[in-house]
């Protein structure tokens, strides 16, 4: 009842300042997803009036001298010192002795293939080719170039380097856009963001006006919003006759890509490497030349060392590895294997076996190998991190001040990203700790020496049970031989792989595209709010369609959860989820907190949820971990525990950044920036959404109601929803689609043996050999009762119903009314009616 009066309590204040704004921003939102074409701008949202003959003669003039100028500025570059200098580098690029056959085929047909090595020139010289084209024949000012990268770090990097090569800062004719960052003026005419981004554009410009041409680079990674954009663009090209389609791809499928578009020309780019010796880990074994004996068992390797007392180590090291490593092959008959069971694999165990050999190999090439750069393929992100940390924390590479230890990922600093592509001093190895990124999109000239461990960490989507599984795969030939290729790009180089030779021969020779192994939520989404058509209908266009079987679960889910209705149109809170871009999930939990008047905390939950995991869990020091999160924990809940470890790093962090709070309490600093700065993302779009006053700053303070904040999460994460089971000593959690299910170690609600609560909602479900819940909240019945299920549907009695299943208690009438009465005014704020 309390919880069902302070609902009550927010539902009218916050219906009573709607009253006033709602007529607005409705108007807003419709013209913002209409596709009338009035609106042509990203960000601005401007309408454009119509132009007098008079001043449509004035901007084209205008246009013609800013032409004539960008054409001066670019020769005056190419004809100083510096320019001719950058041009012998570029010179040297295959891609650069293409230039002539790759303009024209562009200037002759309206969708062109680019093939080529990886580091051939394809991402920084080609739509440079472009752009400098456009300038030569006084185009500079009307041309306008998107080239779409998959990933951030890429965007970043690529666009910084061609700025670079045109003599000019980044932001003037060269820019990029990203999710939370950009750097583009007036004169920018090529821009480099993500595939979301122009994803984004389309909503709002669904022409894509004024834009001459657009590159979409690294098609043959096969990424979801990738395969998607194909489609709308293949959709488009009709539609604008003059637009220019380049398709860059790194590998040899090129015919897939080109008979989709009809049979358009590839233009292939020679390329040349050095030979790379492939030693597999069988070679590697030899190479060690150690045999396994009982004195040479593994010890624990937890003490400080200094880099100078190491050498002894070191050796003994080596030879403690070698033979773990041996032991394990020996158990393991790798020839006798299936595809299945080799997955299990237990030689290939981070904790172990894996670091193991990564560290044997890079002490082995440290210390007596040739010159040149070390790139480590690993499987994500914590192996990276932990890696790292483990290796600088024994100094086990020897004299620090020799070894530039780095890893590449997505969110580093960008000093961070201009070391990886720098050569070091002499004398210094470079060592770089990289995922798959760096198999394609990223190009480090100086690699001699390449480690891949074989496999990568890769979303796949179980369509029949419905169940994401987040497990490192092994990757396909194509990938081992990219890799492989990474280390002769300057000289003949050397590649190890760590698992047998048999074990390649089994890899699929392709990767599976992610529109085939991803739930399809967000895309169906998307599809819906770009006005595309029947969802399954529009999938069938893909170059590869996903199962119907996994597009159905995609839009049963957004049925469950109200963002479409029995017909499959968007409802207005699907709108309003479209124009969030995070999972449904989260859009959910933003748009209510907004509602019920809780957005603070609830920025917090959902941009840690988007983040990397910002509670770490070192393997050595798994138990400090666990204690320091177990600080946090108050409420039986994950979500909560962030809050409170966010508002602690929000205090400390006016000292130094909040670094030693995060040491102290094992958090990480980067994560808690990223939610830092997400949560101001996220509270803008709210703004322009107007689903929260746009004058307010922070719209809440710390003091919230617990219960409402419940509510909230359980609003986004349900059908993720288990109930608890409560034993003489412990409890169990069961599923309705999986029966019984775990707790991941790391949720704070794994530590308790009792939970005052029937129900955890939980935000992920990961399928390992169990099924694992991450994340979890404890709920209520009557939270799960008022907040579980789409409230917009306005069909309460079918939820009642459908929540009935879940409830094992009847309910009261009385009771049953009351929710009733709540749930039809939630239902006509959200239709607003
Ligand atoms: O796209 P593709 O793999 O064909 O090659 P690219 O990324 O255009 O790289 C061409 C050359 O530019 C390589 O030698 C890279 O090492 C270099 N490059 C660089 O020095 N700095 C960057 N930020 C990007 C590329
Ligand atoms: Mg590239």
């Amino acid at each position: 009842q309390g919880l069902q009066r302070r609902v009550e309590a927010h539902l009218k204040e916050y219906l009573s300042y709607k009253a006033k704004t709602v007529k607005g921003s409705q108007d807003n939102l419709i013209s913002r997803t209409s596709s009338n074409g009035s609106i042509n701008n990203d960000e601005g949202l401007f309408e454009q009036p119509e132009l007098s003959s008079q001043s449509k003669a004035a901007i084209e003039k205008l246009l013609w001298r800013r032409s004539v100028q960008l054409q001066t500025e670019q020769k005056a570059w190419q004809e100083s010192s510096d320019g001719w200098r950058m041009l012998q580098l570029r010179k040297n690029l295959p891609a650069y002795k293409e230039k002539d056959a790759i303009l024209n085929a562009i200037s002759q047909n309206q969708v062109v293939i680019i093939s080529g090595e990886t580091g051939c020139g394809k991402t920084t010289q080609i739509p440079q080719f472009i752009l400098e084209s456009e300038i030569e024949y006084f185009r500079g000012a009307t041309c306008s170039i998107i080239c779409t990268q998959p990933r951030r770090i890429s965007t970043m990097s690529v666009s910084e380097r061609i700025a670079t090569e045109r003599g000019e800062k980044l932001g003037e004719t060269v820019g990029y856009k990203v999710r939370l960052e950009g750097m583009k003026g007036r004169d920018t005419r090529l821009l480099f963001c993500t595939t979301g981004i122009l994803l984004r554009r389309l909503l709002v410009d669904r022409n894509l006006k004024d834009v001459t041409h657009v590159i979409v680079d690294e098609i043959h990674e096969r990424g979801m919003n990738e395969d998607f954009l194909l489609i709308v663009l293949k959709e488009l090209l009709p539609r604008r006759p003059e637009l220019r389609l380049i398709l860059m791809s790194a590998t040899l499928d090129a015919n897939l890509f080109s008979s989709y578009f009809g049979g358009v020309p590839v233009v292939q780019i020679p390329g040349f490497t050095h030979p790379v010796h492939s030693f597999f880990l069988e070679d590697v074994l030899e190479k060690t030349g150690y045999r396994l004996t009982a004195e040479n068992q593994i010890d624990d390797y937890g003490q400080e060392r200094t880099w100078k007392s190491n050498k002894q180590f070191i050796r003994k090291r080596k030879s403690q590895i070698a033979s773990a490593v041996e032991e394990a092959l020996m158990s393991a008959d790798f020839r006798n294997y299936s595809p299945q069971t080799r997955e299990s694999m237990s030689y290939w165990n981070p904790d172990c076996m894996g670091f193991n050999l990564i560290e044997f190999l890079l002490l082995t090439i440290c210390g007596n190998e040739k010159p040149g750069a070390v790139l480590v393929f690993m499987t994500g992100w914590d192996d990276i991190s932990s890696l790292k940390d483990k290796l600088q924390a024994n100094h086990l590479l020897g004299d620090p001040r020799r070894v530039l230890l780095l890893a590449c990922h997505g969110s580093m600093a960008s000093i961070e990203q201009k070391q990886i592509f720098e050569k070091p001093e002499p004398g210094v190895r470079k060592i770089v700790l990289a995922t798959n990124m760096a198999e394609t999109s990223i190009t480090i000239d100086d690699v001699v020496f390449v480690i891949d461990c074989g496999k990568a960490k890769e979303t796949s989507y179980d369509a029949l049970n419905n169940t994401p599984c987040l497990l490192p795969a092994w990757i396909s030939k194509v990938s081992a031989k990219q890799r492989r290729g990474r280390a002769g790009r300057v000289q003949p180089g050397e590649c190890y792989h760590l698992y047998p030779r048999c074990v390649f021969n089994a890899f699929a020779e392709y990767q599976l595209p992610e529109i085939l192994r991803t739930p399809l939520q967000s895309l169906c989404l998307q599809i819906k709010t770009l006005k595309l058509g029947s969802i399954s209908e529009f999938l069938s266009k893909a170059l590869q369609s996903p199962e119907l079987l996994a597009v159905q679960n995609a839009i049963e889910y957004l049925k469950v959860i109200g963002a479409l209705d029995e017909k499959e149109n968007l409802t207005v809170l699907g709108r309003y989820l479209t124009m969030l871009p995070v999972e449904p999930k989260l859009g959910k939990m933003l748009i209510l907190g907004s509602i019920l008047n809780c957005l603070d905390p609830i920025l917090t939950v959902v941009a840690g949820l988007s983040v990397r995991d910002p509670f770490l869990a070192p393997l050595d020091k798994k138990d400090l971990a666990e204690a320091a999160k177990a600080q946090f924990s108050r409420d039986h809940s994950d979500h909560f525990a962030l809050v409170r470890a966010y508002e602690g790093w929000k205090v400390a962090e006016h000292e130094l950044g909040g670094y030693e709070y995060c040491w102290k309490n094992f958090l990480s600093a980067q994560s808690m920036k990223a939610i830092d700065s997400l949560r101001r993302e996220f509270l803008s779009l709210l703004k322009d959404t107007g689903l929260i006053d746009g004058n307010i700053v922070i719209y809440n303070a710390w003091s919230y109601d617990e219960n409402l904040l419940r509510a909230v999460v359980c609003y986004g994460l349900y059908p993720g929803i288990s109930s608890i089971v409560h034993n003489e000593k412990s409890f169990s959690l069961k599923t309705m689609e999986d029966g019984q299910v775990l707790l991941h170690s790391n949720s704070v609600n794994s530590r308790d043996s009792r939970i005052p609560f029937p129900w955890l909602v939980f935000n992920e479900k990961i399928k390992v050999n169990s099924v694992f819940l991450r994340d979890t909240t404890a709920v209520s019945d009557s939270i799960l009762l008022l907040f579980g299920g789409s409230i917009s549907k306005g069909d309460t009695d079918g939820h009642l119903k459908m929540l009935g299943g879940y409830l094992e208690f009847f309910m009261d009438p009385s009771m049953a009314e009351m929710y009733l009465n709540l749930r039809k005014e939630l239902d006509e704020l959200f239709q607003c009616k």
